[in-house]
């Protein structure tokens, strides 16, 4: 097996095996699962008059990349699997010394193929064909050739989507698609959104005036009152003979605040709503690629979709990159959030690297030409660029991360790399704070120093619920005296697929509770992976990493508990970190499952204990109020006192908003969305001394009005 480089707390083995194992805390044993009823009481000390950081308005955040079918498939409004017709090329491995990253690779294509994601209609015959291409981007076409269609059976083709196609309610879809014939057909054509059983036809149009020369042609569908549905397919259909090439063929619903080439309105909704205050991208892995010309070329992602070539992706599926770095920019945008760009950083995950060096700099100078494009205006070359394509205010932009998870560089190569980077970028960008993806954690047996100071460091978490509880009083004694930030680029508790379920939820909230209460030294921090699309989770693959925030076909969409958990903490953020302490915590053991070595399976690990009650304390500066939550991850009731000090009063009366579930078990699915959620609800019986009981597995947050 070709290996790669292992996540965070993970195995040496590839990334992606990892993904598919059914997760260790599976097998994990709760030896204890309660205290013994004569534990004390515990007691949580809030200092009201000691603040000891200021939280970071950037605090709560998303990280993304394009996996599971992130954007195509996911959040990018393309309804259309395959529109480009490459997701069958075939793209040679380029090794890094012959790697020229200006010049554009054209990929090529199995002969006499019909493209993946589509099928022939009635007696159509449809073949890749790289003799008559759109443009060299889009080296390839869809020959359509049509010699005995009738009324009664016109021939075409016809796409499925992404496991459907959506249809709702007198909504509008616009159709799009490059075109051209033998000269001799000219049409027309039926574009049409029907039921896969062809009984129902929801919306259709025609397009007519086809030549022997490319040219785009747009139509729009319109549905009636109909009941939503995704067991649909888009066909494009002609009653006459002839021959016709095509190119981008594209079907887009209404976008998330109309943007063109925009995103899906429910997940945009969903995401809106948890109020993320920064976008990580393009990666993750994503902006590695396994090999050098399959890394994240922001340069062939901008301009307009069809100049595009796409790439093929570490996760094993092409990319059309119409969700391109505009595209991201376009999200940041949408939803208010300060980009943190991550730039290729010359190592790949199959480990094709290039030394610092001479060698190294166009890709310092690309980064450099990135961090032009997001931040420029119009008098610089790449700032007028994205004027160009429809983004005219230049982004804020404060940090830009060099490279991905460097600390399992194989190489050893990242220290020098990223000295090169930190030294070009802080030239030219003073402001700007660069993250070294070293972090100080353990990868794999190699722990890489940078040559410079990082500004910032990221450090990635993937952990049972366990293991999650067990380090949540790990930042509290890392070292204060260094300069250097954290940020926590990628973390999950990773129990439940495809996305997490309570257990993971409230593995989630003990760790941001660690986050919150170090955010001296906790920059900003964000859960990954961000999306799923759930249709196919057998051969059809549509997820390759288990346990994500967010999860979706092609019709509906929910968040999990552990979405709830980031949701609720970062609309109750506050804006100052008070001091905290606590005495008589209850504890369990638990016994880690046991590990295989060159498959052998390995004695089982010793028992741990591991806290079973988390808190941090906030304060909202503009409210007065003071923000306490407490996570109780037990299977029991648990009583808490809170004491609080360095202010007058506190109102008997406050608020409280609990996510909380029978047991640990429970979840949200398509089919169950709304099953653990939040409640909001009325406190009464606070005070700056109280007790509270808080209920089994849950995650409560008090807002308490102080004086
Ligand atoms: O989040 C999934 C993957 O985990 C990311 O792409 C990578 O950075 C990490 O190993």
């Amino acid at each position: 097996m070709n290996l790669i480089k292992s996540p965070a707390g993970g195995s040496l083995s590839s990334k992606r095996t990892i993904s598919l194992l059914i997760f260790a805390c599976a097998a994990t044993r709760w030896l204890h699962a309660e205290p013994p009823a004569s534990t004390p009481v515990p007691v949580v000390q809030i200092q009201a008059d000691k603040v000891t950081a200021k939280m970071p308005p950037t605090f709560y955040g998303l990280m993304t990349e394009e996996i599971n079918y992130s954007y195509e498939g996911g959040l990018y409004g393309e309804l259309i699997r395959n529109r480009a017709f490459k997701a069958d090329a075939i793209q040679e491995i380029i090794k890094p010394e012959d790697y020229d990253p200006a010049k554009q690779y054209p990929v090529k294509f199995p002969a006499n193929a019909a493209p993946k994601f589509w099928n022939a209609v009635g007696s159509a015959k449809l073949v890749l064909d790289t003799g008559n291409p759109l443009n060299a981007a889009l080296n390839v076409s869809l020959k359509l050739d049509v010699s005995d269609a009738t009324k009664s059976s016109p021939a075409g083709i016809a796409n499925g989507g992404y496991w459907g196609i959506p249809v709702q309610p007198n909504t509008r879809y616009h159709v799009s698609l490059y075109a051209k014939s033998d000269g001799r057909f000219s049409g027309p054509l039926t574009v049409a959104i029907q039921s896969n059983d062809g009984k129902t036809v929801f919306a259709s149009a025609e397009i007519s005036g086809l030549t022997g020369d490319w040219k785009k042609f747009d139509a729009t569908l319109r549905t009636e009152n109909l009941k939503p549905s995704k067991e649909n397919q888009f066909t494009l259909t002609t009653t006459s003979s002839g021959t016709i090439w095509l190119q981008q063929v594209s079907l887009k619903p209404p976008t998330f605040k109309d943007r063109p080439n925009g995103n899906r309105t429910d997940i945009s909704q969903l995401l809106a709503e948890a109020q993320p205050k920064f976008l990580r991208f393009p990666g993750g892995n994503y902006v590695e690629g396994d090999y050098f010309n399959e890394r994240f070329n922001w340069k062939e992602t901008i301009g307009p979709v069809e100049q595009r070539p796409g790439h093929r992706s570490c996760w094993g599926y092409w990319s059309t990159d119409g969700f391109g770095l505009p595209e991201f920019l376009g999200w940041c945008q949408d939803l208010g959030m300060e980009p943190v760009l991550a730039v290729f950083a010359g190592y790949t995950l199959r480990h094709d690297y290039i030394p610092a060096g001479p060698k190294l700099e166009p890709y310092v100078q690309e980064a450099l030409e990135e961090i032009e494009y997001v931040t420029g205006d119009a008098s610089t070359k790449w700032g007028a660029q994205r004027i160009k394509d429809g983004y005219p205010q230049p982004f804020k932009l404060r940090y830009v991360e060099i490279g991905n998870e460097d600390g399992a560089d194989k190489s050893h190569s990242y220290q020098g790399r990223f000295a090169q980077f930190y030294d070009a970028i802080k030239a030219k960008y003073p402001n700007l704070q660069c993250i070294d993806t070293c972090g100080e954690i353990y990868w794999g047996g190699f722990k890489a120093k940078s040559e410079r100071t990082p500004d910032v460091i990221d450090e990635h978490f993937y952990k049972s619920e366990e293991d999650m509880e067990s380090q949540s009083f790990m930042y509290d004694s890392r070292d204060r005296a260094t300069k250097t930030k954290i940020f926590v680029g990628e973390w999950a508790t990773r129990v439940g697929s495809p996305t997490p379920n309570m257990a993971g939820a409230l593995g989630d909230a003990a760790w941001m509770c660690c986050l919150e209460r170090n955010a001296d030294i906790v920059l900003m921090h964000c859960y990954a992976p961000l999306f799923v699309n759930v249709s196919d989770l057998g051969a059809g693959h549509s997820m390759q990493w288990a346990s994500d925030l967010i999860g979706y076909d092609a019709l509906t969409s929910y968040g999990s508990p552990s979405y709830y958990a980031q949701k609720i903490f970062s609309l109750h953020t506050g804006d100052e970190v008070l001091a905290t302490a606590a005495q008589n915590l209850p504890t369990y053991t638990w016994q880690p499952p046991a590990k295989k070595k060159n498959g052998v399976e390995q004695p089982r690990p010793a028992e741990r204990s591991a806290k079973s009650l988390f808190y941090s304390a906030t304060r909202d500066r503009a409210t007065g109020k003071i923000i306490v939550k407490i996570v109780n991850r037990a299977d029991a009731p648990q009583e808490v006192k809170i004491e609080i000090s360095g202010v007058k009063t506190i109102a008997a009366q406050g608020t409280t908003t609990v996510l909380k579930a029978a047991n640990r078990n429970e979840t949200n699915s398509l089919n169950d969305p709304q099953h653990v959620v939040p409640v909001v609800e009325p406190a009464s019986g606070l005070g700056t001394n109280f007790t509270r009981t808080f209920p089994p597995c849950s995650i409560t947050i008090l807002e308490l009005d102080a004086k």
